[in-house]
């Protein structure tokens, strides 16, 4: 059966030629993933998208990645989910009009700061919309960092969406961790308007559900398994995970790290199981191990990108259909062009 999937895949491909480009998150799993022309993480794909000048871009990954990819190719472009079921949870945990009633709420706490607000990638269109309309922008975990630069060079507090693991991580990474408020928008008494007027970085209460099931167990469990090993962890992890792995890493991270490795060595990674799976089967000279077990780091928004909905949309394009389309409404799409633009000048 794989089989034959992968040979209605290749026929499809083959027919569409140059129509098509397929893109490939590294948290897909293989059977994507071998059929994608790039694969990488959201922000190398964003710039593969944009550099495409392909027909139809079929994105193996999730609604949020698709939709940047709609916002950065050209109007006559279209962008295909295999699956529209694939959404980032995360993303859904700061939706736009929720942000702007906090927005209200913490400019009248802070009323004499100038606050940029910073939205993580993985967050819907309508928020780098928004933020883009504030002077914010978009940024990712490769460069989080310089996103805080940027906004602190031309404000001064940033409020940082949806990821508070991320956000406090990378607060750390610049040394001003005595300077964050949190709001929790889902908790009255975790809306501190005090606290948001003290501090220089507030953090908005979204996690990823994958990263942050990592323990400080695990690492200290792979370190008696393996005494030699290095851990590397994805800075959407714990903090305290984070302070307790050797390293931490953006996903491109993750994979330089990886490549940069001697023979023998071990790396356990805190990352996406199928991340973890394509770099043992990239590097075998490497000793590449999963921080915990196979069940505790699936994503299930990444898992909805079956290869039969791949051959499926692929086979509909080849018969002139245009399955499972991602489009921005245009009233915001040129807003969150600002705000990828803003991060693709960072
Ligand atoms: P990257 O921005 O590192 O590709 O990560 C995307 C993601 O979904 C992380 O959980
Ligand atoms: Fe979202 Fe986490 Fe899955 Fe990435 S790994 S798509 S952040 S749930």
């Amino acid at each position: 059966e794989a089989d034959e999937r992968t040979a209605r895949i290749e026929a499809a491909l083959e027919e569409l030629g140059d129509d098509v480009v397929v893109l490939g998150h590294n948290y897909q799993r293989r059977e994507i993933v071998e059929h994608a022309d790039f694969v990488g993480d959201s922000y190398q794909l964003s710039v593969e998208a944009a550099g495409s000048d392909a027909k139809y871009v079929v994105f193996g990954g999730v609604t949020f990645m698709a939709e940047s990819a709609d916002i950065i190719t050209d109007d006559d472009q279209t962008v295909i989910l295999p699956s529209m079921e694939a959404s980032c949870p995360m993303a859904g945990m700061a939706e736009a009009l929720q942000v702007d009633a906090a927005w209200a709420e913490i400019t009248a706490a802070a009323p004499d700061a100038d606050i940029v607000p910073i939205t993580y990638m993985n967050s819907y269109a309508d928020l780098k919309a928004f933020c883009a309309d504030q002077g914010g922008l978009v940024c990712t975990s490769s460069n989080a960092h310089r996103a805080f630069e940027w906004a602190f060079e031309r404000g001064d507090k940033v409020l940082f969406l949806p990821d508070k693991h991320l956000g406090e991580n990378t607060t750390h990474r610049l040394g001003m961790e005595d300077r964050i408020a949190e709001w929790d928008p889902w908790d009255p008494e975790g809306k501190d308007p005090a606290e948001v007027a003290e501090s220089d970085v507030i953090l908005w209460e979204g996690y990823c559900q994958v990263h942050e099931r990592f323990r400080v167990e695990h690492i200290e469990h792979v370190r008696t398994e393996y005494p030699d090993a290095n851990v590397i962890v994805h800075p959407e992890c714990r903090r305290e995970v984070v302070e307790a792995a050797d390293k931490a890493g953006s996903t491109a991270e993750i994979c330089r790290t990886v490549e940069a490795a001697d023979p023998g060595d071990t790396w356990a990674i805190g990352t996406e199981i199928h991340l973890t799976n394509h770099l043992q089967r990239w590097h075998p000279e490497v000793n590449v191990v999963p921080l915990c077990g196979e069940a505790c780091m699936d994503c299930n928004a990444m898992r909805q990108i079956d290869p039969n909905y791949l051959a499926w949309v692929l086979e509909e394009l080849v018969e002139g259909r245009e399955r499972n389309v991602i489009e921005v409404a245009p009233e915001e799409k040129d807003l969150a062009k600002v705000a990828l633009d803003r991060m693709l000048e960072v």
